[in-house]
């Protein structure tokens, strides 16, 4: 079932976002509904992730990230799959990046509890995470990003 429309983050909105979490090449980036895959390029390109990974719902748009990959030549960090976001595999995950929903949030939050790990971050462009205290909030132009922390946010 799709949580969102396919609304593109602007690019300089993408790269305020994983300045905001803070992104390294020690991170693995997970784009829960991932659109064209421009936040796992840039993750990959301008912040040096050890890879990240996309899931996409609509298959015309998983076949234009596929795309994007190959063109840029990331196809060995940057993993795309056309697949329902609430199958994502979260393991790996050290930075979960959303651009959905305050629903789509609500219903993510259970598998947000019991997958996410300690330690990892969760950055959300426009949506807030009802009930969770974000760790960061930055308004950027008419954006507004919030940074959550695994644990942190949801266990106060
Ligand atoms: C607002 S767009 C954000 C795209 C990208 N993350 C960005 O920030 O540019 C939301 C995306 O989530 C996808 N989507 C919605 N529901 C989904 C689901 N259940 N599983 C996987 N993708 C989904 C939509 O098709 C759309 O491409």
């Amino acid at each position: 079932m799709s949580c969102a429309p396919f609304v593109s983050s602007p690019h300089d909105v993408v790269r305020k976002m994983l300045e905001v979490a803070k992104a390294t090449k020690d991170d693995v980036v997970v784009d829960l509904g991932c659109g064209d895959g421009r936040i796992l390029a840039t993750a990959v390109k301008d912040f040096g992730v050890k890879a990240a990974f996309g899931y996409e719902i609509r298959e015309d748009l998983f076949k234009t990230a596929s795309g994007e990959v190959e063109k840029l030549n990331l196809t060995n960090k940057v993993h795309v799959y056309n697949r329902d976001l609430f199958q994502a595999d979260l393991k790996e995950a050290t930075l979960i990046t959303l651009y959905l929903t305050t629903y789509a949030n609500e219903r993510l939050k259970p598998k947000l509890r019991a997958e996410a790990k300690p330690g990892s971050r969760i950055v959300s462009h426009d949506f807030m995470i009802n009930g969770w205290k974000p760790s960061r909030k930055e308004n950027y132009n008419e954006h507004t990003i919030y940074v959550y922390s695994i644990p942190e946010s949801y266990s106060m």
